[in-house]
């Protein structure tokens, strides 16, 4: 397995007590996979994948990518979030080359691999604009950009698509898809938009909330993933199933939460 995810939990301390956030979560990841992980506001998906980029410590089980321990963040693994983290005073050319720059990159290769991904995301017109000239999704592929430039074994995306107008998502829907298909690179994206995930993933992993646990794997089997494919029957059935599952485990959390 790429990623073993070996029984994690996580708790806090708050002024309130200890806060269980997540409670022995078991995934397991091939590599090339696209997984995304569902789940209710709350119900800790970005604390999870904060584990897995190695930006904070479980309190208990442990997590290995391609058999080596997380003991911190590293490029290998590309993280993307949902607000643009993209530095408004640099243009799209050295915010793709940024975490080079810090890896101490040369000058010349930093320009030739950030060039490489530019254009992979279909932006290399745009290298030299400021963020503030782009769209949302253009930004957005920005972020994806710089994140690959790492080359990393791994793409981790905490609701990517999350502020993006619907249009728009849905062709970075397509735009993602197609970038997996291009580069075969794993990627565990987080979300709670239903038809996302199932357009989106091989597989999904569906959160309860308080505490996030893992109440049910659904195996995603879609013959191909154009734009036409949401108006199918198997489509809708999958995004039906989860829906159900999702309402279940949300307000499960919900009244758990109340008491
Ligand atoms: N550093 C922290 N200290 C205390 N509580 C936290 C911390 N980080 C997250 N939480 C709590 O963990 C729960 C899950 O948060 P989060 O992982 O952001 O959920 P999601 O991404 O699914 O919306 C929330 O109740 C949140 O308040
Ligand atoms: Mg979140």
């Amino acid at each position: 397995m790429f990623v073993q995810i070996d029984n994690i939990s996580k708790q806090f301390q708050t002024q309130s007590g200890n806060l269980t956030v997540l409670k022995n979560i078991n995934i397991n990841i091939d590599r090339g996979e696209f997984v995304c992980i569902v789940g209710a506001s709350g119900s800790g998906k970005s604390t999870l994948l904060r584990q897995i980029a190695g930006l904070d410590t479980p309190s208990s089980g442990e997590i290995r990518i391609a058999g080596v321990p997380v003991k911190g963040p590293s490029p290998d693994r590309g993280m993307v979030f949902q607000n643009y983290t993209l530095y408004p005073w640099l243009s799209v050319q050295e915010n793709t080359e940024f975490g080079l720059k810090l890896q101490g990159v040369s000058k010349r290769e930093r320009r030739e691999r950030a060039s490489y991904y530019l254009n992979v995301v279909g932006l290399s017109d745009f290298a030299r604009c400021l963020p503030n000239e782009l769209s949302g999704g253009m930004k957005q592929r920005v972020a994806i950009a710089r994140a690959l430039v790492c080359e990393p074994q791994i793409l981790l995306m905490d609701e990517p698509f999350g502020a993006l107008d619907i249009h728009t998502k849905e062709s970075m829907h397509e735009f993602i898809i197609d970038l997996w298909q291009r580069t075969k690179i794993t990627i565990l994206s987080i979300t709670h938009d239903v038809e996302e995930a199932v357009f989106l993933s091989n597989r999904i992993f569906v959160l309860s909330s308080r505490p996030g646990t893992v109440k049910k794997e659904m195996t995603i089997n879609l013959a191909e993933r154009g734009a036409n494919i949401k108006r199918h029957t198997i489509f809708q059935d999958y995004r039906d199933e989860l829906m159900v599952l999702l309402r279940q485990y949300g307000a499960e959390g919900l009244v758990a939460a109340k008491v």
